[in-house]
């Protein structure tokens, strides 16, 4: 076989033939599911008509095939393992095929398969071509009528897109349903699911007055689980109303349960198919994480309707312009849900922690690539959260009330259409009048940009100088990097007083907080009339996705942590303290050198134990150290043993500082209050829980008391989960052996607890963490050809790091091994599964070579074009 192609943006063409209306019929079966197509075709005016027909097809059998009702002569046209091509077709014309294909040999999840029985598809991005031939590309849009025949007793709910227009029974104990989707759209929107389930409804009135049925479709013993979706989803219709003026444009809207899944979720119109694992709640089994991911997921799913479905991408290039837009509105939507500073703190933390290593490896691509092999690939932190961070810079640029301007203004110009970047970001621009000619840069250029941030006040003028530098790095493929244009919110806090001091900028008056625009390599900006030396509060709410260097002292940050206005700046000054001291018991370990905690940090600690608050969640943030993931991407070369080290010697030292502090603060926040996922809750048990974490970090005896009876006392899944990950992550082995099989034993029922089941035990520091990971391979409750179940053992054990990064490379070797297994099975989560080890780079020249060795293992076998383009990059 040859070696997989690269597509090219700058080779896109629209297409010659599209499809006006699409009808197909499936009549279902495991093995053999026939798919019917009936598909109205129309030449483009300015192609010439001796252009061939080329339909997308993959893994198909094709039995007949016919143009304008006339089967086709075989030396008509042609198949390869690409598609089907006809080499002469009228200008419109309808074609009519009929193919089969293996619902249950479906390992890869992608176009029509089986899960636990019952059917469902995932078609995003090209999964479509595995159904029937087609032009698979999201420039094609058309309106759906779907019939789906099946078994009354197996497949008693039979749904597809859009509205219900007939029903019937049929011979031999089969009966069918057809669908009408009224609005056009491309084939990566359809979708179908049969099987025996079971119906939630509820209703919702739109602005205008519609009633929309809302449906949730789920397995008879999760019926339970499903409150919380729904007031999720009807509360992001409000919102989404109310904020965007966008409502909902059919009668009914539905949800779909299922177990195997690659990714969270798809956008489907009226037809959104989850995993099981974010959509499905209930306080004994999901934590208050799961809780709020299942909203921000809903919400997400559901905001695509507009930007995605409605106005969808020309081609997968722009793939960001739906994922970074809905991305972006879904983060808003639980910010204005939850507790706002939280939500930024924790998007932003996870951002610098996972989308930064992306861009600083060999996998790193910009917002818009302009090429790619397989497109699954691209599915990445890059495209949505820094399309997301691109999308929020936007909108500050602009200002709100334009930004919403820009929006009204995007849809309506374009609905019904396939559209690229540009076309948004030039809504922007006209309603703004804002030239945003450089900003599209940020599109273009990968890597992540570094400013290096310089300050210096003079008494004499009253003057501070501010000197911000850019920088972005080499990225693979793109050395030279244009300058970009960065928008840098910041303030000045008065070191006397305290307080924000009143920006003068230019001579001209700009409040207590102001937005310096970077766009050249390095500017000076200089304040005037500022009364007292101040301490520069800057990139206040990550204003811009970028890393921002200021050399800061540890009395600067201590008071920035208790003075700056800005929460998300007051977190990160606490993050800073304690990187600097981190930084310093790093190296002591790597020399040798006794370890000896800085006061200042645990001062710091103290102060805001004491500190009053009346948002937990955020004391709760501001208390938890650096993870070590985040420790390891700040520094020049990872040193494991050190970074693993230096946070324990640092969650130690806290600990028996603040003994009687977090004991208290423990005590204090019990609650015996009904469960529900409000902030004000969530809040609690987050600052109840950091500080049991403390405590069990010395295995204080009282804390073992207190893990033990929150496990016992089975109060919610938070406490329960957190309890036994505290017992299990300990040496209290007597404690944890007996609460991990009584756990095991009591939800042996239910997969999304096992999940975490899995994940808690292979998360553990101790060095027996891989081999429990080989035992748990053999647990009934695992397969590999769960997505979830992969993502809880083996992606789970990938992020312990001490144990992963094994010295004798043995964890490397697992995931290789997993890894060349998933290859056959299902190539998007093997290729996904790869990640931790392209980042061999980063590591001391032992494990760079074993990582390396096992890359190279994979690389020798026959590849999925997915598994491929990853390990390729990786060792270029
Ligand atoms: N559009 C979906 C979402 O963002 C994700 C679909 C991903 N599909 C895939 N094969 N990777 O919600
Ligand atoms: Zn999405």
């Amino acid at each position: 076989m040859s070696a997989p192609q690269p597509v090219y943006l700058s080779d896109y063409q629209p297409p010659a033939y599209r499809v006006i209306h699409t009808e197909l019929t499936f009549d279902l079966d495991p093995a053999q599911t026939r798919v019917k197509a009936r598909l109205s075709f129309e030449r483009h005016p300015d192609v010439e008509a001796t252009t061939p027909l080329f339909l997308n097809g993959e893994q198909l059998t094709l039995t007949s095939l016919a143009i304008e009702g006339q089967p086709l002569d075989e030396s008509a046209y042609r198949v390869d393992e690409y598609g089907l091509t006809i080499e002469r077709v009228p200008a419109s014309f309808t074609l009519e095929s009929e193919v089969s294909i293996a619902p249950e040999a479906n390992t890869a999840l992608e176009g029509l398969y089986q899960s636990k029985g019952m059917y469902c598809t995932q078609c995003e991005a090209e999964g479509f071509r595995r159904i029937t031939y087609y032009p698979d590309r999201p420039d094609v849009m058309a309106t759906f009528r779907v019939t789906v025949i099946g078994d009354k007793s197996r497949e008693p709910v039979l749904l597809a897109n859009g509205n219900l227009i007939e029903k019937g029974e049929l011979e031999g104990n089969r009966h069918f349903v057809t669908w009408e989707d009224p609005h056009p759209k491309p084939c990566y929107l359809f979708a179908l699911v049969a099987g025996d389930l079971k119906k939630i409804e509820d209703h919702f009135t739109t602005m205008n007055g519609r009633k929309v049925t809302l449906q949730l479709w789920v397995e008879a013993e999760n019926v339970s689980k499903t409150e919380h979706a729904m007031a999720s989803l009807k509360r992001a219709m409000t919102w989404d109303e109310e904020t965007y003026g966008r409502e909902y444009d059919l009668d009914l809207f539905m949800i779909v349960a299922v177990n195997d899944f690659n990714m969270g979720a798809m956008e489907n119109k009226g037809l959104n198919i989850f995993n099981s694992a974010a959509v499905l709640t209930h306080p004994d089994t999901a934590t208050d994480a799961a809780f709020q991911q299942v909203e921000g997921i809903v919400a997400h799913e559901y905001f695509h309707n507009w930007s995605g479905n409605r106005v969808t991408c020309r081609d997968w290039f722009q793939l960001s312009l739906k994922e970074g837009f809905t991305v972006f509105r879904d983060q808003c939507f639980s910010a204005d849900t939850n507790s706002a500073p939280v939500k930024r703190i924790q998007d932003v933390s996870f951002f610098r922690t996972a989308q930064f290593a992306e861009d600083a490896g060999p996998t790193a691509h910009p917002v818009r690539p302009d090429h790619y092999i397989e497109i699954t690939n691209f599915y990445t932190l890059t495209v949505y959260e820094k399309g997301a961070e691109i999308v929020r810079m936007l909108c500050n640029l602009v200002g709100w009330d334009a930004f919403r301007r820009g929006s009204d203004l995007y849809f309506s110009r374009f609905d019904g259409q396939a559209v690229t970047i540009e076309d948004f970001v030039t809504c922007m621009e006209e309603v703004s009048g804002v030239d945003l000619g450089q900003f599209m840069r940020w599109y273009e250029q990968a890597g992540t940009p570094e400013i290096d941030a310089h300050g210096e006040y003079d008494y004499a003028h009253a003057e501070y100088h501010l000197t911000l530098r850019q920088r972005t790095p080499a990225t693979p493929g793109q050395t030279d990097k244009e300058p970009l244009h960065i928008p840098v919110r910041m303030g000045l806090v008065g070191t006397k007083s305290g307080q924000d001091l009143t920006l003068t900028l230019d001579g001209e008056k700009q409040g207590k907080d102001t937005v310096v625009h970077l766009r050249g390599d390095e500017q000076t900006f200089v304040f005037t009339e500022v009364a007292e030396a101040p301490v520069p509060s800057l990139l206040r709410h990550f204003s811009a996705p970028v890393k921002m260097h200021f050399p800061y002292s540890r009395e600067d940050l201590a008071f920035l942590l208790t003075h700056d206005s800005d929460g998300f700046n007051r977190w990160d000054a606490g993050q800073r303290l304690a990187m600097l001291a981190l930084d310093d018991l790093i190296a002591a370990h790597r020399n040798g050198v006794e370890k000896v905690m800085d006061s200042r940090v645990t001062d710091a600690y103290r102060a805001l134990l004491a500190s009053p608050t009346d948002d937990k969640a955020v004391l709760a943030e501001m208390l938890a150290l650096p993870t070590e993931a985040y420790i390891a991407e700040q520094q020049p070369l990872v040193d494991i043993d050190a970074i693993h080290a230096a946070r324990e010697f640092v969650r130690q030292s806290l600990a028996m500082a603040l003994r009687d502090e977090f004991i208290a603060v423990y005590e204090a926040n019990q609650s015996n209050e009904r469960y529900a996922p409000t902030p004000e809750q969530i809040g609690q048990r987050s600052l109840k829980n950091v500080a049991l974490s403390y405590l069990m970090s010395i295995e204080d005896e009282q804390a073992i008391v207190f893990c033990q009876t929150q496990f016992e006392a089975e109060h919610n899944m938070t406490d329960v989960r957190h309890a036994l990950t505290l017992l299990v992550h300990s040496d209290r082995d007597e404690m944890a052996s007996p609460a991990l099989k009584a756990f095991g034993e009591k939800w042996a029922h239910d997969p999304l607890v096992m999940d975490q089941w899995f994940t808690i035990q292979v998360t553990r520091p101790q060095e027996d963490a891989l081999e429990r990971v080989k035992h748990l391979m053999q647990h009934p409750a695992f397969s590999l050809k769960n997505p979830n179940k992969v993502r809880a053992l083996i992606g789970a054990f990938a992020q312990n790091r001490i144990n992963f990064h094994r010295l004798d490379g043995a964890g490397y070797a697992l995931l290789a091994d997993v890894v060349i297994e998933l290859n056959r099975l299902n190539p998007e989560i093997a290729a996904r599964l790869i990640t931790p080890l392209t980042r061999w780079q980063r590591f001391d020249e032992t494990r760079q070579a074993l990582m390396h060795k096992q890359l190279e293992r994979i690389k020798a076998q026959p590849l999925s074009s997915n598994v491929y383009e990853v390990v390729e990059k990786a060792l270029a």
